[in-house]
């Protein structure tokens, strides 16, 4: 990934940014950050690029052209097949959560914009800006520490940035929870003794204790985020009642990916939110998915980029679909999926893993050492289809499953033109900060069907 930072203060930001961990991964080419001076670009003698506002108030204004000419050579050299994204960080801005950042580190060209003095001409914003951000509700004499904040939160989520990729999984806000009190040696420190469940050795029972001290320490310092963990737990509770039918919804809600848009008695609506595919499950006779739709203004908010302009909506039983159909029409493409579900039912013996060292989002299914498939979870938000049977489910037949499975894998892939999702009901398994082991199969008898709606 490479970062342009369009400033006034090149050496503040290069010289913070140079250090540690992100210092190492610019020496390891991971990532490439550059500081454009935008007084290079000032056609001034002095090489002034502010002036007066328009219409009075206080303070200095940074003009239109300096900037412009600056971001013109950035993008100049920026191929025009690379994802690329101008951020202008501002106190106007929506806040940076490590939710943006993880939606950010999907570009391969990020631009940042640093005023000074009052901001930046109107103008230029409009015509180069992507995304206004920002670091919180307090206002800084100029732009360098929000964007030094920005692309340190960013770059750590690049793939191999941090040694270990899965402690970015773990930390805090996964799930909408804080993270846990962490300690390091000596046992005792000044009279205060380490927790003895971390020094029991009992891989269970620490998690159990750290997954109770994130749940507290959430509710003690930041209630807002506790209250969107109890929603989400509440949901993942009633969808448990249908389990194999909202496997997808239930895992993508344990991963802590997606965010409960809306739920009561009658009907639950998550997105994912990297997929940013929205999951429907009527719960009562009185739900109504058109309704919802309208009311949250799902399909009249989306954006007019290529990536948003679809409303993505799963389904999972018929008399949704007909509704969908009923009311969209001809808007509403639908393809229909067999879930596949991993349970404790039934046994395969391939293992399934993450790469350590590829991106976080894939892993690889392999046997005896050989890469069988490679899986990408950042896709659609598609279950996968297959026609798995499952009479064979003897210690003898598992060479049978391995196949199915693996043609089922290959097969989707071809077929829908992107690399299938897994959906793991267990939570070891939907965990992905480790080895996955064995996988377990189940087919759902529902099937789900995904409705691409355009406006
Ligand atoms: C003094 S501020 C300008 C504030 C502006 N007059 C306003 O009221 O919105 C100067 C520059 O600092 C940066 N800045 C200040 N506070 C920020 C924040 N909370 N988040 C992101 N950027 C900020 C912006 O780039 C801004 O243009």
């Amino acid at each position: 990934m490479n970062f342009h930072i369009l400033t006034l203060f090149p050496e503040m930001v290069m010289h913070g940014l140079n250090t540690s961990i992100i210092g190492r991964a610019i020496k390891n080419g991971l990532i490439s950050i550059e500081a454009i001076n935008i007084r290079d670009y000032s056609n001034n003698k002095f090489n002034k690029v502010d002036d007066y506002t328009y219409g009075g108030g206080a303070g200095m204004l940074m003009q239109a052209e300096p900037v412009y000419l600056a971001y013109k050579s950035v993008e100049s050299n920026i191929q025009p097949n690379k994802k690329k994204r101008v951020i202008y960080v501002t106190p106007q801005g929506e806040p940076f959560t490590q939710k943006k950042a993880k939606e950010l580190s999907q570009s391969d060209e990020l631009i940042f914009l640093c005023g000074h003095y009052e901001g930046i001409d109107e103008r230029v914003l409009e015509e180069i800006v992507t995304d206004y951000v920002s670091i919180g509700d307090y206002v800084l004499t100029g732009g360098e520490l929000p964007t030094m904040v920005m692309i340190d939160a960013i770059s750590r989520l690049v793939p191999g940035v941090l040694h270990n990729d899965l402690s970015a999984e773990t930390e805090s806000f996964h799930n909408n929870l804080l993270e846990y009190p962490q300690y390091s040696r000596p046992e005792v420190w000044r009279g205060k003794k380490v927790p003895d469940v971390i020094l029991s050795g009992n891989t269970k029972e620490v998690e159990k204790w750290r997954l109770e001290q994130s749940i507290k320490r959430t509710k003690e310092r930041r209630y807002d985020l506790y209250l969107k963990f109890k929603t989400s737990q509440k949901c993942i509770d009633v969808l448990k009642k249908n389990k194999l039918n909202y496997a997808d919804m239930i895992n993508v809600l344990e991963m802590g990916r997606a965010n409960v848009i809306f739920e009561d008695e009658n009907q639950i609506l998550i997105q994912d939110e990297e997929t940013l595919c929205y999951y429907y499950a009527p719960i009562s006779e009185k739900a109504d998915v058109i309704s919802l739709i309208n009311d949250m203004t799902l399909l009249t908010s989306m954006g007019e980029s290529s990536t948003d302009s679809v409303l993505k909506i799963i389904s999972h039983d018929c008399r949704t679909n007909k509704k969908l159909e009923d009311f969209y029409g001809g808007r509403a493409i639908k393809k229909e999926f067999a879930q596949l579900v991993y349970t404790q039912k039934n046994r395969l013996s391939i293992k399934a893993m993450r790469h350590p060292k590829v991106d976080i989002n894939t892993f690889e299914v392999f046997n005896q050492d050989k890469t069988l498939a490679k899986v990408d979870m950042r896709t659609f938000g598609l279950p996968i289809v297959s026609e798995i049977k499952a009479e064979n489910e003897e210690q003898g037949d598992l060479d049978f499953y391995k196949k199915t499975l693996l043609t089922a894998l290959i097969n989707d892939m071809l077929d829908l033109d992107v690399m299938p999702v897994f959906w793991f009901t267990d939570n070891e398994m939907s965990y992905f900060g480790k080895v996955i082991d064995t996988v377990y199969l189940y087919q759902a008898k529902e099937k789900v069907n995904i409705f691409f709606i355009s406006k």
